[in-house]
């Protein structure tokens, strides 16, 4: 019985053939940059910027988003490397099974947990903060209270504690429910919510430009020192350590960009497209959200944003009703347009989760469960089922900030894993057809993995401790369970 016992390429190349005539060629390279960019933009650039901004870095946390970013390039090369030549859906963890073996497969798949069901927890929690600006501001009704839309770890400035999160709990919901009925993100639908959430950063840009105040991006980098929030919780702020921390935080901001990469089955010469679908839908990422970020930190001091009474929630409207008082308008649609946007990224994560745990199932990791499809919807309903209270778990009894953190720094830690395949396959199967080829290997490769690794290192040491405890249970259920399960294993006899 091996722990790198690989799944050898020839066969997985075979499964892809055989199933090609399930996925139609459709997509070309424009179609994978909407698709990255409606994957892309949600809370991490909505709710967590703000945060950022609050506990690591102020206006610098421009910066931060440039090295999260970089991370995501190298990476995004890597990444596109391997689709280019392994062109199955089921992301990394397909990759790393034919390349680093199961073990190191089977700890990709239970990292994706981290980026895919609990992101999804993370923007739902998101979510839930702009349900009350709506309610409030929009249609002028009682906001929920505090303890229905908080979890338990978390108090409020008056001292009321949290309960459950019920508007996160009822978006994953919902959301999880449509997905069993076998909804697919459609082009149509997907390219209407990019439209929306792009004219909304851009407006925010150009209407906020002329009501930045000098005086809030004085310092830009702000000094080292340590902060320490209303309830107790201590962060780094300002400096180097500040940089990193807000790079690690704002990350989320562009996770789903290797959604595209699990679309390379459907895609029209994935060869060319991939590349351009991945590194096109970054670039445009960056630019909008340095920009919007830079506009934001200036449009209020970084303590409005630490005082959950005024931008600690919904901060984008919150600065907005501060800051451009005659602009009720913008904050009123830009609440509609995020809640719209963020059910989008929700879709896409919780799809990304049952695409892997379905490669995950067929291949014996999981129970067979996680890849039964369901005679009418053909859809994994029961695997949606497991996925959705896993989740809702989340979403409901865990704050914002920490299911953030975790889905940065489990997603940071597959991308490090990504980039070592890459190193790995060029060793290893040195023939291999590479339609797309990452330049500059080992160094583009190595820079990727430490700048990923700057950002964990900037997650700081509780971050790590989850990350870890988290890969302990992996490890408990692949020997408890998955080991002996796997196919390969049966095929073998061993
Ligand atoms: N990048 C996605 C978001 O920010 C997950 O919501």
């Amino acid at each position: 019985m091996s722990l790198f016992r690989k799944k050898p390429l020839a066969v997985l190349l075979k499964e892809v053939s055989s199933s090609e005539n399930g996925f139609k060629r459709t997509l070309s390279a424009g179609a994978l940059v909407s698709l990255g960019i409606g994957a892309i933009i949600g809370a991490g650039l909505f709710v967590r910027t703000a945060a950022a901004a609050a506990q690591n870095a102020g206006p610098s946390v421009t910066i931060g988003f440039i090295v999260a970013a970089l991370g995501c390039a190298l990476a995004g090369l890597c990444y596109a490397e391997l689709s280019s030549s392994i062109p199955v859906s089921g992301s990394a963890y397909t990759f790393t099974y034919a390349t680093m073996g199961e073990m190191l497969a089977w700890v990709i798949g239970w990292d994706l947990i981290l980026e895919y069901a609990v992101g999804a927890a993370t923007v739902g929690i998101a979510w839930s903060e702009y349900l009350n600006n709506l309610l409030v501001e929009v249609l002028h009704l009682s906001p929920v209270p505090y303890e229905w839309c908080h979890s338990p770890f978390q108090v409020s400035k008056e001292g009321i504690r949290g309960i459950i999160n019920l508007p996160a709990l009822f978006i994953v919901t919902v959301i999880s429910l449509l997905l069993m009925r076998g909804i697919k993100e459609s082009a149509f639908f997907n390219n209407i919510i990019v439209i929306i959430k792009v004219s909304i950063v851009l407006l925010v840009i150009f209407l906020g430009w002329s009501f930045i105040s000098e005086a809030n991006h004085t310092p830009y980098i702000p000094e080292a020192t340590t902060y320490i929030d209303h309830q107790g919780v201590s962060y780094n702020f300002g400096g180097i350590l500040g940089i990193l921390g807000a790079a690690g935080t704002v990350f989320f901001a562009f996770i789903g960009f290797d959604a595209v990469s699990t679309a390379a089955q459907e895609t029209k010469n994935p060869a060319k497209a991939m590349p351009i679908g991945i590194i096109g839908s970054l670039l445009i990422c960056t630019l909008l959200y340095v920009l919007f970020s830079h506009v934001l930190t200036g449009l209020v001091p970084v303590e409005f944003f630490r005082d959950p009474d005024k931008g600690g929630e919904a901060s984008v409207v919150a600065a907005i009703q501060e800051a451009m008082p005659t602009y009720g308008w913008l904050s009123k649609s830009i609440t509609i347009a995020i809640l719209a946007g963020f059910s989008s990224v929700i879709l896409v994560l919780l799809m990304g989760q049952s695409r892997v745990f379905y490669s995950m199932s067929k291949d014996g990791l999981l129970p067979k469960a996680f890849s039964d499809l369901h005679p009418k919807f053909q859809t994994p309903v029961k695997g949606n089922a497991i996925i959705l209270i896993l989740v809702a778990l989340f979403a409901a009894f865990v704050p914002g900030d920490v299911v953030g953190h975790m889905t940065s720094i489990g997603t940071l830690f597959a991308f490090m894993l990504v980039c070592g395949a890459v190193i790995i396959l060029r060793k290893r199967e040195p023939d291999l057809e590479r339609k797309f080829k990452t330049p500059l290997v080992p160094f583009i490769p190595i820079l990727g993995i430490l700048t990923c690794g700057a950002m964990i290192f900037g997650l700081g040491k509780e971050n790590w401790i989850r990350l870890f405890i988290w890969l302990i249970l992996g490890f408990i259920v692949y020997f408890g369970y998955s080991i002996r399960h796997s196919k390969l294993n049966k095929k073998r006899g061993a």
